[in-house]
């Protein structure tokens, strides 16, 4: 069979590693990939937000089965361009793929539902979110209610900083149209994990459970970024916990979706606030994250095409997915002045050194080729993932390599899975 991926991120290399390694492949193509995935598949120079080109390659080509990384194109619609063309396509169509794309249709959903979550109101108008935010209290979170590529949530820590946001998003329009509607809600404290999921509409397969890193700097200091490392298994999610969010979150949000008209295909991923045995929905996803993808799929034994297949089919109810018991780290090494402004084209030096050490792989997000050389080009640039038999380990492996690798302005954090350490 014949596998295209859609996207060009550290996501999109662990998918096509891992879609690689079905023996029902015989050759992936990636729009538009990267250095790294250039090794493993064919790139083809389409966007990943180019639907119509992507479908007439795809039928051009005889692909049989398309996944789709990031959420644009998912939230544009590509999966229901792609069913009209008899497409096979493996992700969320547009009407699910909401539930990421606005924040005041997520929030609603879950208010109905009664799935746990922060308390919120949501605004089209100015003057009147300022007067909301004046009779809260800080700290207060501010998020535009469309897709501004993770920077569309300010965490504001006065009730000045919040007016910021909300002019921000709704007067100078940072974001566009995404901000001109604001869901303004409840600060939640405690520790955050991602919790992701297979769904076919019906049944509900998790993934282990993991936590990304989002903050740029050591011990969770500084701005938000798309995400600085991850780890699996999360030991803040315990059994109970599981099963918690199973119960109040996931099967309740599937259900939901199907009850209005929005069955959800795809992987589901719940970005959740865990706080003293108490589980709250702050965000979700209608993909695999990035980069909790490298670190989940290193651990997936069970081959992805047959999964994927089953979730198109509806028979998911028939899959089980064989887990490898071991811990995975990612440490994802970023341009220097990410989340920031940062420079691209910088020649990265030592991948292949790197690429030997053994239980390694050296994921790309943001690489290209330059001539010979492979160079930056993102703000988040390879993600070094590692497995070991205990977390110490495959941190252990993951840094050893990772200081394999430099250019200049690399940056890295120091502290990846520290805090599943803590833990135990
Ligand atoms: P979101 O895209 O909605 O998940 O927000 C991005 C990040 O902002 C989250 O991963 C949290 O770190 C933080 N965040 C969002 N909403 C809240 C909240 N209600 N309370 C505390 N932190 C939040
Ligand atoms: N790691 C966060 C995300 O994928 O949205």
């Amino acid at each position: 069979m014949k596998i295209l991926v859609v996207g060009s991120g550290g996501r999109e290399h662990a998918l096509v590693w891992k879609l690689r390694q079905s023996p029902r492949v015989t050759e992936i193509y990636c729009a538009p990939g990267n250095a790294g995935i250039s090794g493993l598949a064919t790139c083809v120079a389409i966007g990943a937000t180019d639907i119509e080109a992507l479908a007439d390659f795809a039928q051009q080509k005889g692909v049989g089965l398309t996944v789709i990384g990031p959420e644009v194109p998912l939230s544009l619609g590509i999966v229901d361009y792609f069913e009209e063309k008899g497409l096979r396509v493996f992700g969320p169509r547009r009407n699910a793929a909401t539930l990421e794309g606005s924040k005041v249709f997520m929030k609603d959903l879950l208010e109905k539902y009664h799935i746990p979550s922060a308390f919120y109101a949501t605004f089209t108008d100015r003057e009147e979110a300022l007067g909301y935010v004046e009779k809260q209290s800080a700290p207060l979170v501010v998020k535009t209610d469309g897709l501004a590529a993770g920077k569309g949530v300010v965490v504001a820590q006065t009730i000045a900083e919040a007016k910021v946001a909300v002019n921000l998003f709704m007067k100078e329009k940072a974001f566009g149209e995404a901000g001109s509607r604001v869901v303004i809600e409840e600060f939640l404290c405690g520790e955050e994990a991602s919790f992701l999921a297979f769904t076919d509409g019906e049944t509900v397969l998790p993934l282990p459970t993991s936590q990304d890193h989002k903050a740029i700097f050591d011990g969770d200091k500084g701005p938000n970024t798309g995400g600085m490392g991850a780890y699996s298994p999360a030991p803040v999610v315990t059994e109970a916990l599981h099963r918690q969010v199973m119960e109040t979150v996931m099967l309740p949000t599937v259900k939901g979706l199907a009850a209005e008209g929005c069955p959800y295909k795809g992987v589901l991923y719940a970005g959740l606030m865990i706080d003293k045995g108490v589980v709250k929905v702050l965000e979700f996803n209608c993909r695999f994250g990035d980069p909790e993808a490298q670190p989940l799929l290193m651990r997936l034994r069970t081959d992805l095409v047959e999964v994927m297949e089953a979730v198109i089919d509806g028979r998911l109810s028939e899959i089980s997915l064989e887990i490898d018991p071991r811990p995975t780290v990612c440490v994802v090494m970023a341009a220097g002045g990410y989340p920031g402004k940062y420079e691209n084209g910088k020649v990265i030096h030592g991948l292949a050194k790197a690429g030997e050490h053994k239980d390694v792989v050296v994921f790309h997000a943001g690489t290209a080729w330059q001539g010979d050389a492979v160079v930056t080009n993102g703000g988040r640039v390879l993600g070094v993932t590692a497995i070991g038999d205990t977390v110490q380990d495959a941190i252990g492996k993951a840094y050893k390599a990772t200081e394999e690798i430099g250019w200049e302005g690399c940056y890295y954090r120091k502290d990846i899975g520290r805090k599943a350490l803590d833990r135990k």
